[in-house]
């Protein structure tokens, strides 16, 4: 069944969905990465293809930018798509001290200072973490690898300017890295009874002011391409 965004049927996106935030990068993942390839949506050029890796079928699937976006089509795959999992790959600002332009970092929760909680109508303040099997075997893959991560707690913003500048203050808590889709994501999982997980690439960090080129922010991609794939075979 197609929704107002996903103009697939059920059974086009494999149980596991790639989400880039940009629908050009689903497009360069899709070709360079995936075989038996078919685009499954171009709603708003959101594209979406399905395809396999080393035989295991995989979708990926832009999500555009912030948790409204993500929310909407995350929603929507979960719900009525009979997707499982979804792995986001996308870009964060470092944090924490530790955190060096390139790293990889595995958000293993995700504050945030969205309003999407709201909906659920909790009695207390929700923390919305990661799937423990997907995260775990996101590590163990990792490790196989010979890829280092940093596993933590990410800032899912629904600012990218924010005028209260409050990076200092997620900073002493730990916080590893600021980006702006991992909260709802994890909501959106949560609520359906699925599983999601949300991996980083260091693009720039902000306290900083150190930014990646292009270039790099390609190169970074491809890497945490590679663990991401790695992860669901
Ligand atoms: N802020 C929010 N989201 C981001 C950033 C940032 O500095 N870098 C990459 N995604």
């Amino acid at each position: 069944m197609s929704t107002p965004h996903l103009q697939g049927e059920k059974g086009d996106y494999a149980p596991v969905v790639l989400m880039p935030g940009d629908p050009l990068r689903a497009k360069y993942i899709a070709e360079n990465f995936l075989e038996n390839v078919r685009c499954v949506n171009e709603i708003r050029n959101m594209f979406g293809y399905t395809g396999t890796y080393k035989g295991t079928p995989v979708s990926v699937q832009g999500s555009g930018m912030g948790q409204p976006s993500i929310g909407i089509y995350s929603y929507e795959l979960f719900n009525f798509f009979d997707v499982q999992s979804i792995i986001r790959i996308g870009t964060a600002g470092g944090i924490d001290e530790k955190i060096q332009l390139r790293d990889l970092v595995l958000a293993e929760g995700a504050c945030t200072n969205s309003s999407y909680v709201k909906q659920y109508n909790l009695p207390g303040r929700y923390a919305p973490i990661a799937s423990f099997r997907l995260l775990r075997k996101a590590a163990e893959t990792a490790d196989a690898l010979g890829m280092p991560v940093h596993v933590g707690n990410v800032f899912s913003s629904d600012l990218f300017y924010d005028d209260a500048d409050s990076l200092a203050d997620w900073q002493k808590m730990g916080v590893l890295a600021i980006e702006m889709e991992a909260a709802s994501l994890y909501m959106n999982a949560a609520r359906a009874g699925k599983e999601a997980l949300c991996i980083c690439t260091v693009s720039d960090c902000p306290l900083r002011n150190e930014y990646t080129t292009a270039e790099e922010r390609q190169t970074g991609f491809t890497k945490m391409m590679e663990l991401a794939l790695e992860t669901i075979v």
